[in-house]
């Protein structure tokens, strides 16, 4: 360990240290979501299945509520409910990280972790650099870097970040976020056989390329997966013109289903599709664990979208992951569902098996609470129905589509809006609530809402209303919340 990487550790412990007792008295924070010990949480990163153990690794701002020189925070799980929080796994330690040791991911290899992280470089003019790299684990708390693995090839900007890899056959496969020269936003494919030496392919689809036209200046975190044999790519492309009610945040992310020709290469794909229609979520990561499932974790913010405006920062800290969602393919679209480990949160429950609101507002006996989640299953809705949470966010149902309202955050006398427009009609809705979080897994996960809500901390009550009359069932649990060692 250099002396640099050993000062960072210290300082970052000392940050740790010395907010704790703040930190932990805020009322937003979360009983069973992960979130940074102090300072800024964002990006997932690395997460991997290893030896019976879940590795989740997450961009971390120690010393401030802002962006910064990241280093790589790292939490594991064996059963994805109950979390360890490690020493951080990487510091922006060295000339090649020194200014960020950005996202990226890992993979499992002879028995070693093997993480693939960008170096983000300034230098004193504030021009950017950017190098891709290695650093390489035993024991899965100890990592060892080994620098720079790929270079900024031609025709690109050093916006050029965010590694994810992956083997198919018997190579290995690292997919890049990239802007081109003439900035444009772009995924592109470098090759390698043995994880060391790494091969530029080329890009295989951005703005511009393929039969997209203008789709952003910049992408990020991409991720190739395979999905009931569609190939898929999920990415978070910067630039995209809000458009009816798609592309409402201030980046997105979402995916494109098609056919990966890994030798041209050329991704042959269909349109593109938001993975969440709440009002943070971005920069999704995926692993594929011992079961076969294809687990997603994403982070609960977005870049640049007032984030100084989250009243956390009061108190030291900001943003958290999501919950992990398992991912299918429905041979239409990407299906989420919240994992069935999360299930061993759940107290007893409290059930009403059929409900009728009629041009009404009503509380249900027993449901309320902040740590708590809530499955409806409509019998009809013969016009409008609407949840209200805590006087201060709602999710309204009408004529096919779902609305999420809250006050903007920045600008509390407004309320803002995130819409989806769902295939058929309203059949299901599934709630993680969690304090300053919001979860909406709609008819079985079809589509998903996300957000950070802000409530009065004492105020638990939840209403139901209906215009017309709607018909339900509604099973609540209390959810106790991870044990976090
Ligand atoms: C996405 C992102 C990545 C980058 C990281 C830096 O939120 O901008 O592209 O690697 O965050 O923290």
């Amino acid at each position: 360990m250099s002396v640099r990487d050993q000062e960072l550790r210290q300082l970052a412990a000392e940050e740790v240290k010395k907010h704790k007792e703040t930190v932990e008295s805020d009322p937003y924070r979360l009983q069973y979501h992960l979130m940074p010990p102090v300072g800024l949480l964002n990006d997932p990163n690395g997460f991997v299945y290893w030896n019976g153990t879940y590795h989740l690794f997450y961009q971390w701002m120690p010393f401030d509520t802002g962006h910064g020189a990241k280093f790589w925070g790292h939490y594991s799980s064996e059963d994805l409910v109950n979390w360890t929080h490690h020493k951080p796994a990487l510091t922006p330690s060295d000339w090649f990280d020194k200014n960020g040791v950005y996202s990226g991911s890992a993979v499992v290899h002879e028995d070693k972790l093997y993480l693939f992280y960008t170096g983000n470089v300034k230098d004193e003019e504030g021009n950017r650099e950017t190098y891709q790299c290695l650093a390489v684990s035993d024991d899965g708390v100890h990592f060892e870097k080994h620098g720079v693995v790929a270079e900024l090839p031609e025709g690109y900007t050093p916006h050029f970040r965010d590694p994810k890899v992956w083997k198919k056959g018997d190579q290995w496969y690292m997919v890049i976020g990239a802007q081109s020269e003439d900035l444009q936003g772009k995924a592109v494919l470098f090759r390698s056989d043995n994880l060391m030496d790494w091969t530029f392919m080329g890009p295989i689809t951005g703005s511009n390329e393929n039969h997209l036209g203008d789709f952003g200046y910049m992408w990020e975190c991409p991720d190739v997966i395979e999905l009931d044999g569609e190939d898929i790519l999920i990415v978070s492309p910067q630039g995209l013109e809000e458009d009816g009610m798609n592309y409402a945040n201030t980046y997105q992310s979402g995916y494109f289903a098609g056919q990966l020709n890994y030798d041209q290469p050329n991704f042959d794909h269909g349109d593109f599709r938001e993975l969440d229609r709440g009002f943070e979520f971005y920069a999704p990561q995926t692993t594929l664990d011992e079961k076969g499932r294809r687990v997603l974790v994403g982070w609960m913010g977005v870049p640049d979208q007032y984030e100084q405006a989250h009243p956390t920062i009061e108190n030291e800290w900001i943003h958290c992951l999501t919950l992990p969602r398992e991912l299918k393919w429905n041979g239409q679209q990407i299906i989420q569902k919240p994992l069935d480990e999360l299930k061993e949160m759940r107290g007893p429950v409290l059930l009403h098996s059929s409900i009728t609101i009629d041009n009404d507002q009503k509380a249900i006996r027993g449901v309320e609470g902040k740590s708590v989640e809530l499955n409806l299953e409509f019998d009809q809705i013969e016009d409008q129905f609407a949840i209200e949470l805590f006087q201060y966010t709602s999710l309204t149902y009408k004529d096919g589509v779902v609305t999420l309202s809250r006050p903007h955050l920045e600008d509390k006398k407004k309320t803002e809006f995130r819409r989806v427009q769902l295939n058929g009609e309203l059949k299901s809705l599934r709630l993680f609530i969690d304090h300053s979080s919001l979860e909406v897994f709609v008819n079985d996960g079809e589509e998903v809402f996300t957000s950070r809500i802000y409530p009065q901390p004492e105020e638990e009550h939840i209403l139901f209303t209906s215009l017309g009359t709607s018909t339900f069932s509604i099973e609540q649990y209390k959810l106790s919340g991870y044990n976090y060692k």
